[in-house]
């Protein structure tokens, strides 16, 4: 495997700065549901949004649970996303009646979140939204709230902090940005 070093074209965001935003937006969840009585189910998608879920929840003082749920999308390239997208791991338990928080790594061009938030909204939640850690608004092809937003990010690939480069280096601490003429895919 490649050493990141020999790609990584700058960091973008470090892991101080990632940190302290997250304990921000820990503190909107906190207010914005401190009232709430119904449940509220944090729904991350599997699975670039995982280590921000984790790290999101730990600043969370609000009763919650979790769930996951994965999806697929078949198009042009594998960096990007594009019609065909399907169901590959359902919830767990039943949304009916409770407050749902989707929890994503990135918004890109969108398609994939106006998916899921259609999909969810047929099993009726007592309300549904959304929580992502990046937005590139830039590559926006589909209208999508974002209500808790991490960070606006320039249209750059990006990877770490659960987001891959061909499945790895989702471990790292801070979210750098790929040199794609450096890049060597594995295999
Ligand atoms: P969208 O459907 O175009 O909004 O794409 C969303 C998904 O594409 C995200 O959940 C990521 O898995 C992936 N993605 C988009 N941009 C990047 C990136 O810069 N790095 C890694 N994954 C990305
Ligand atoms: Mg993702």
């Amino acid at each position: 495997m490649q050493n990141y070093k020999n790609f990584l074209s700058e960091i973008l965001i470090d892991e101080e700065t990632l940190q302290a935003r997250i304990v921000e937006v820990a503190a909107e969840i906190n207010r914005d549901y401190a009232d709430v009585q119904e449940p509220l189910v944090l729904i991350c998608i599997l699975r670039g949004g995982m280590v921000f879920l984790v790290d999101l929840m730990r600043h969370l003082n609000v009763l919650h649970q979790i769930d996951f749920m994965a999806i697929s999308s078949y198009g042009r390239g594998t960096r990007e996303s594009h019609g065909n997208i399907r169901l590959t791991l359902d919830l767990q338990s039943d949304i009916r009646d409770k407050h749902i928080l989707l929890v994503e790594d990135i918004i890109d061009s969108g398609n994939t979140i106006s998916y899921v938030l259609e999909f969810l909204q047929t099993r009726q939640p007592k309300s549904l939204k959304v929580c992502a850690l990046l937005d590139k608004q830039e590559r926006r092809e589909a209208v999508v709230p974002i209500h808790y937003r991490g960070f606006a990010i320039p249209n750059k690939y990006v990877f770490g902090y659960g987001l891959d480069l061909d499945e790895y280096y989702r471990n790292l601490p801070f979210i750098g940005v790929v040199d794609l003429e450096k890049y060597q895919p594995p295999g």
